[in-house]
């Protein structure tokens, strides 16, 4: 029965948008509102609310066809964090290293503020990668993150892998999910860039990142896990950096140069290559950046 009244709810929400019935415009019509149509009117607002989290399906434009389903939100923000959304960066992030393969082949790779795994996910498919570790820092986004690399990275066997899920806020350890896709170790961390030391990482070949430079008060920190992770001499880091605001960024890529970190913008065709079926509005910049010390 409730599912029936819900499924009659939405049709009803379809077909007037919460905003026509609002009881401010009715009231400043002279319309008296009655507390049950309040009261209704609230159920059905909080309702949409479940309906916030929705699979979408990436679907590359390569001779693979490769289709990547991830749950994420259809708001930019949701529960506090801009994470649990996918950003035009992880699918230029994802493009670099499409066409990047032959260089990423048998190399580790962290990622750092993953959100729900669009990059990453993208390169375990289509890369052949030594491992991959996803990371981020908000518990809402590393229990999605892990859902969808269960979704699109695990095999039968790696069922008993949902325990780590549901206990992503409890784990001490910072690693919340290990598997392997074929010959890639894959794994999920906590990871906040605060705690980004020259001790607590290993050496990795590819440091990458999307879509994380926005929040000038983070800056410091992002930029020190940075430096702590390029202080090996191997590793190369790859920023995928939406252009909203020069101001920003520029001061983003000044306290880089802070941090003795080298930085190279690659050159991206003004038509920019995309295996994404989707429409790439905002212009996105890519960064390489390594030790200065080299
Ligand atoms: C705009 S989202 C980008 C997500 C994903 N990379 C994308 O492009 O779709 C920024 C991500 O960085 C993560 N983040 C922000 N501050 C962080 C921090 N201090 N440590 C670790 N992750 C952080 C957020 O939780 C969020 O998932």
């Amino acid at each position: 029965m409730d599912d029936c009244l819900k499924r009659l709810e939405r049709r009803f929400l379809n077909m007037y948008p919460i905003k026509l019935l609002s009881p401010d415009v009715l009231e400043s019509e002279g319309i008296e509102v009655c507390d049950e149509l309040y009261e209704n009117l609230c159920n059905l607002l909080s309702y949409q609310k479940e309906q916030d989290t929705v699979f979408k399906h990436y679907i590359l434009d390569d001779t693979s066809s490769t289709c990547i389903s991830l749950k994420e939100s259809r708001n930019i923000i949701s529960q506090g964090t801009t994470g649990l959304h996918s950003w035009q960066a992880a699918q230029a992030l994802a493009d670099w290293c499409l066409s990047h393969s032959e260089e990423l082949r048998d190399k580790e790779v962290l990622e750092l503020g993953s959100g729900v795994g669009l990059t990453g996910i993208t390169t375990v498919l289509c890369c052949e990668l030594r491992s991959y570790s996803f990371s981020d820092c908000h518990a809402a986004v590393l229990s999605t993150l892990c859902e969808n690399v269960l979704l699109n990275l695990s095999t039968p066997n790696d069922k008993d892998c949902h325990r780590f899920v549901d206990n992503v806020t409890k784990t001490t350890d910072n690693t919340l999910l290990r598997i392997k896709h074929k010959n890639t170790d894959v794994a999920v961390m906590n990871l906040p860039w605060a705690d980004v030391t020259k001790n607590t990482v290993t050496e990795v070949d590819f440091v990458l990142a999307a879509d994380v430079v926005y929040d000038s008060s983070t800056f410091t920190e992002l930029c020190q896990a940075l430096k702590n992770l390029l202080h090996y001499q191997k590793t190369v880091a790859i920023i995928a950096c939406t252009v909203r605001d020069q101001n920003t960024l520029q001061q983003f890529l000044h306290t880089l140069a802070q941090y003795e970190i080298k930085i190279v913008q690659i050159d991206v065709p003004s038509t920019r290559p995309t295996h994404f079926l989707l429409p790439q509005d905002m212009l996105v910049n890519i960064y390489r950046l390594q030790s200065s010390g080299q």
